[in-house]
């Protein structure tokens, strides 16, 4: 069954979203590092490179599916945030309207009775809600930690812990 022209339309604005929200940690990365808070800064290089891999998959998807790829330009990402906190207000902002996108994404491919790409939608729909709590939980950890350097240290530290998936 060929991609309909709307879910195909969907689908590539959905790659153009992924490598955004790339793009957008990317800069958050690079204004950590910048900072000297070099683990931040590498759980934001390996969250850019978890959203490349989001937007490859639905690139797979759409050539297995006979379909066309049609790459979009990208934003060009806020190059700096007040503080820690905001910056991590702003990924759990970004990652709920992708939620929302994919969650669209998911009704459009009900309403053009397309069930591969909602199956193929389904494991997006999963990890959303993981990286929503992700983000949302450090957002919270960032409001405990509140003006202190060791807690904003011991953070650092701790996400910097996480190794590229
Ligand atoms: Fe691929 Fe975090 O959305």
């Amino acid at each position: 069954m060929k991609l309909s022209a709307a879910v195909q339309k969907s689908l590539n604005d959905q790659i153009r979203k992924e490598f955004n929200a790339a793009y957008l940690y990317l800069a958050m990365a690079a204004w950590f590092e910048e900072r000297n808070l070099t683990g931040f800064a590498r759980w934001m290089q390996a969250q850019a490179r978890e959203e490349q891999s989001h937007a490859m998959r639905i690139y797979q998807w759409i050539l297995d599916r006979g379909g066309k790829i049609q790459l979009m330009a990208l934003d060009q990402p806020k190059p700096s945030w007040k503080s820690p906190l905001e910056v991590f207000q702003a990924a759990a902002a970004h990652e709920a309207k992708v939620s929302a996108s994919i969650q669209d994404l998911y009704a459009l491919a009900g309403k053009e009775k397309d069930a591969p790409t909602q199956v193929m939608l389904q494991w997006f729909l999963t990890e959303q809600v993981e990286e929503e709590a992700a983000s949302t939980a450090i957002v919270e950890r960032l409001r405990m930690a509140g003006d202190s350097p060791s807690g904003l240290l011991m953070l650092d530290r701790q996400l910097g812990e996480r190794g590229g998936e």
